[in-house]
């Protein structure tokens, strides 16, 4: 059997202040290969917390978390970061795109950690850019584009890796409903075509096309 992608055992982050804030309270919780879960809870719950810890930003202060197997817990910072950069996907609210670069440029970013040709991270990212629906854009400057299309192309360069885990923060709360509703059938695509995926989101609409939800509330994780 294979390891469950996101595995948390008892983790918990505490910031030392002053004042002491115990921002995520100890929480288990398993996401199996292929789920799909929306992470949601009010303001100043821990949500914020919550994805920095399962994106490997940052590390918990009690607690286990392997990823894929691996116990991340362990794993000296050059490690920590060349796992994340192979085994996990982000997509921000605002894109965090380099403006002045065009789109393909962008995505061959999420190759830089496999290293290989020039020509054959370009080739790759143009077949991502493609299932996104911007082939059309690749040459455009990030810039220019509308924020839908550049929503499209932050997923494309989450996915040109080949991650176990997409992590989305907020992925539609720049956008118009429009280009929100496009945005999230790419996900839902992506979703069934296998990929695990997490979003964090106050928005009802977007939490509720998951079929799992976690709800945080006062740093308690449930569900
Ligand atoms: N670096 C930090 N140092 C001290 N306290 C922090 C830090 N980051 C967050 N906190 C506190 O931890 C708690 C959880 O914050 P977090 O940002 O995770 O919430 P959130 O659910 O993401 O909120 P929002 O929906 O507003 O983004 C809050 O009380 C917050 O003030
Ligand atoms: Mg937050």
């Amino acid at each position: 059997m294979t390891a469950p992608v996101v595995e948390l055992r008892g983790i918990g982050r505490t910031y030392e202040g002053p004042p002491e804030v115990v921002a995520l309270r100890p929480c288990d919780l398993v996401i199996a290969r292929g789920e799909r879960v929306s992470v949601v809870g009010p303001s100043g719950s821990g949500k914020s917390t919550w994805l920095n810890l399962v994106g490997l930003l940052d590390r918990p202060t009690t607690g286990d978390y392997l990823l894929d197997g691996v116990n991340t817990a362990e794993l000296p910072d050059s490690a920590r970061t060349e796992l994340r950069s192979r085994r996990i996907g982000f997509v921000f609210q605002s894109f965090h795109l380099l403006a002045h670069r065009s789109a393909v440029e962008n995505v061959m970013l999420g190759l830089l950690y496999q290293g290989g040709k020039r020509a054959h991270r370009r080739s790759t990212a143009m077949a991502v850019l493609d299932r996104v629906g911007l082939t059309a854009c690749a040459e455009s400057a990030a810039g220019v584009l509308s924020g839908g299309e550049r929503q499209r192309v932050a997923i494309a360069r989450a996915l040109v890796a080949e991650p176990s885990l997409l992590l989305c923060d907020e992925p539609t709360g720049n956008l118009d409903s429009g280009s929100a509703e496009r945005v999230l059938d790419l996900i839902d695509g992506v979703h069934r075509d296998g990929q695990t995926v997490v979003i964090v989101t106050h928005d009802e609409h977007v939490a509720a096309a998951a079929p799992r939800r976690v709800v945080i509330r006062d740093g308690l994780v449930c569900g």
